[in-house]
């Protein structure tokens, strides 16, 4: 069972307080909090073994190397994928789906369809809308009225068959959980 209170405890900076209350933080998605053992880890690494990764020959780049090498088979069996070519670091959101969207710039072509949500943030929508205004792809997006996709355009979308359809599984700004299965 999940022990909220065991994680807890691994993040510092969830028993300072705010206001005079408890910390309660929710703003992952913008910046993620460390656990202790991350800390503690980055600080190993910069104290005994930072160096160039898979650009140096010496002991600290090996040593550099395998740890990243290693937590890329960590992430792997963590989200359970297949590969671990599959598993790749950026520095963040934004420039995954800048990544991902110029990987499919030769699968998109003038008439195709892109399908977005309004209730997406800038970093998964820009990105496409960007791909869209340079390949002639058609961008749409789904009206969320009262914060919620609207299911039915969103079949209307779906039936124009789409290249591709960009939505967050939660929204940070309203907290929807989008009916992704359906
Ligand atoms: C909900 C949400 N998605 C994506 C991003 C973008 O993340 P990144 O800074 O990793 O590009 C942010 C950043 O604030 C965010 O709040």
């Amino acid at each position: 069972m999940l022990d909220i209170e065991k994680i807890r405890g691994d993040f510092p900076i969830l028993h300072t307080t705010v206001n005079d209350r408890p910390l309660v933080y929710l703003d992952n998605a913008a910046t993620t909090q460390l656990p202790v053992c991350v800390m503690e880890r980055l600080r190993h690494h910069y104290c005994f073994e930072n160096a160039n990764v898979h650009r140096g020959i010496h002991t600290l780049s090996e040593k550099s190397t395998s740890a990243f090498e290693e937590a890329r088979e960590t992430v792997k069996n963590f989200i359970n994928a297949e590969y671990t070519e599959e598993i790749i670091f950026t520095q963040g959101t934004t420039d995954s789906i800048n990544l991902a969207a110029e990987g499919m710039r030769r699968q998109i072509r003038e008439g195709d369809v892109i399908v977005v949500t309004q209730l997406e943030h800038h970093s998964n929508f820009l990105p496409w809308q960007r791909l869209c205004e340079e390949t002639g792809a058609a961008f749409h997006v789904v009206p969320c009225p009262d914060g919620i996709p609207d299911m039915q355009v969103f079949a209307e979308k779906m039936r124009l068959s789409p290249k591709l359809v960009a939505a967050a599984h939660v929204s940070n700004l309203t907290g929807t959980v989008l009916p992704v299965k359906k």
